[in-house]
């Protein structure tokens, strides 16, 4: 049986990246949805925490691990249920571990990061470190949009990182670690509604998903 795929939806706060992971999830059948942070794990309890709760004190080389440890915490599962033909539909992951902490390494302003050395932050091999070994994506779209657009969006500012100066930075370093493949689709969101990215990024996984060697092994980060 051929194996499943693994589809990743990749974004900035507020950019409806749930909205339209839960949406292609209920499109794609046998599927489930895996959405990171998974804040209902051991170490998800701790991300929350340090997400809603500013005077959290957690250095952010700890910060970052605990995310990739997240991750880890699901591999068992993502593989079996791959191997059962499922398409996982995943609402951020790798990406977003590499983005926001280089985006933590030359940013000044108050809440997002803590004190002390930053040099590891700025480092790419430091920071994929721990995610490598992971299953890779087969095909990953990331949803942008303008930064005064998602300061406008509902529940902005709630929780640490949503702070419009500090996206600015996370939107620039995503741009920076996406990788420049076929299999990596940048999808600009503003203006558009909720059905027309739909239709957008479902097409582009009917037109993608052929390529998808799913008599393949899933590759490994
Ligand atoms: P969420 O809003 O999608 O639940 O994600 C919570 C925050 O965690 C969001 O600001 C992005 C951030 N994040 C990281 O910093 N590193 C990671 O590896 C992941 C998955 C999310
Ligand atoms: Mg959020």
């Amino acid at each position: 049986m051929p194996r499943g795929q693994l589809i990743l939806i990749e974004g900035l706060d507020r950019s409806g990246k749930s909205t339209q992971a839960s949406y292609l999830t209920s499109k794609l059948s046998p599927s489930k949805l895996i959405k990171f942070p998974d804040r209902t794990t051991p170490i998800g309890k701790l991300i929350n925490e340090y997400l809603t709760n500013k005077s959290f004190a957690l250095n952010d080389q700890s910060a970052h691990l605990l995310f990739s440890a997240n991750r880890w915490e699901l591999n068992e599962e993502i593989h079996s249920l791959l191997n059962q033909g499922y398409f996982i539909v995943l609402d951020r992951y790798i990406y977003s571990g590499l983005a926001y902490t280089l985006a933590k390494h030359d940013f000044q302003g108050e809440g997002v990061s803590s004190g002390g050395s930053k040099k590891q932050l700025g480092d790419i091999d430091w920071l994929l470190g721990p995610d490598k070994g992971l299953p890779k994506p087969d095909l990953t779209l990331f949803l942008t949009l303008d930064l005064q657009e998602i300061s406008k969006r509902k529940g902005f500012g709630d929780e640490r990182y949503e702070m419009e100066q500090f996206q600015a930075r996370v939107k620039q370093c995503f741009l920076k670690v996406l990788p420049k493949e076929d299999n990596v689709q940048i999808v600009d969101v503003g203006g558009k509604t909720i059905e027309q990215v739909s239709e957008e990024l479902w097409n582009l996984i009917v037109s993608k998903s052929k390529h998808i060697q799913t008599n393949n092994p899933i590759e490994l980060i």
